[in-house]
């Protein structure tokens, strides 16, 4: 992992234009977990592939997951990531979209550099998927009807494909057995760690502004499991995306308990990403993945 942030370090420094590793840095020297570089190394260990490509791999992700960050708090209109001011609250709208393109753009050089077309392929599909996901869920601010399947597909584009290609591209790398099992495991870890980020959006303590899906109309797993109980539409109609009604929506939601309803969807998927990696030998990394899935569902 130390050698993983270092290259990405070193990446984001010869660009020659100053403004790129300026905005980046504030970002990425932010911190953020680094879960989805973790897995993809994870991955490689655990299917024997090469160390110097897993590593550009895992650089690459999290490149994709920082240049998504730029573009989403343009979009979201956030002004807080990682305990600080976004890098629009910080730079500018323009600045944050152009960096978070030459970010992109970046990583697909990484990917390239591994010579694996398969690795570069996965990815590269995710993140068409990642883009497909901000805008489907554009789509549906507000839609009080949204089903959970509409939502689930919703996150399983923005957030779990990625989750999904950090695991298998590695495994794609080693032509390992293993990579349909990796990319399940992914995938069911993402939605988990979706559906949970979604409950902390109310709760508050993530370094964001909680409130943020609320203020942009989104109808996360909170709202359609209150709406799925005996929750009043009415209130939902009139009060989704007017922040002064914060307040009364999470006392709403912490009474039908929907926040703890959601917690539960999330660990339903945390076990179902135990149960995917069932093909995959005994070792410590595969245990620490197995560790690793109900942490995604219960953060904070
Ligand atoms: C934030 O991802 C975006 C979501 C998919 C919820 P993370 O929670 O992994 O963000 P950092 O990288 O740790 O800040
Ligand atoms: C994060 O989505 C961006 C992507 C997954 C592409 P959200 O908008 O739900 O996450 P936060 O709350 O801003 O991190
Ligand atoms: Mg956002
Ligand atoms: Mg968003």
């Amino acid at each position: 992992m130390a050698a993983t942030n270092a290259l990405i370090l070193e990446r984001l420094e010869d660009v020659g234009v100053p403004l790129i590793p300026q905005v980046a840095r504030h970002l990425i020297e932010a911190g953020g977990k680094r879960i989805r570089p973790l897995l993809a190394l994870a991955a490689g260990a655990i299917t024997g592939a090469p160390e110097s490509g897993t590593r550009l791999l895992a650089a690459a992700v999290e490149f994709i997951h920082s240049a998504t960050l730029l573009h989403d708090d343009v979009v979201d209109e956030s002004r807080q990531r990682r305990g600080r001011p976004s890098a629009p609250a910080a730079f500018g709208n323009k600045a944050a979209v152009l960096v978070g393109d030459a970010l992109f753009a970046r990583a697909f050089e990484m990917m390239v550099a591994t010579g694996s077309l398969p690795a570069l392929g996965t990815l590269a599909t995710a993140s068409a998927t990642i883009a497909r996901g901000e805008v489907a869920q554009l789509a549906a601010l507000g839609h009080l009807n949204t089903s959970w399947a509409a939502y689930v597909e919703i996150i399983d584009a923005k957030t779990a494909a990625l989750f999904a290609a950090a695991c298998k591209a590695p495994a794609l790398l080693a032509k390992s057995p293993h990579a349909d099992a990796l990319a399940a495991y992914g995938r069911a870890l993402g939605l988990a760690f979706q559906v949970a980020d979604d409950v902390l959006d109310y709760e508050g303590g993530l370094g964001k502004e909680p409130g943020d899906d609320f203020r942009e109309g989104k109808v996360t797993a909170p709202v359609l499991l209150a709406l799925e109980g005996r929750e009043d539409r009415g209130f939902w109609a009139r009060a989704l995306g007017n922040i002064g009604a914060l307040p009364e929506a999470l006392e709403r939601l912490e009474c039908v308990g929907a926040l703890d309803a959601a917690r539960a969807r999330a660990l339903a998927y945390a076990h179902e990403a135990q149960g995917a990696l069932a093909p995959l030998p005994t070792s410590p990394l595969k245990d620490a993945l197995l560790a690793l899935a109900p942490y995604a569902a219960g953060r904070g």
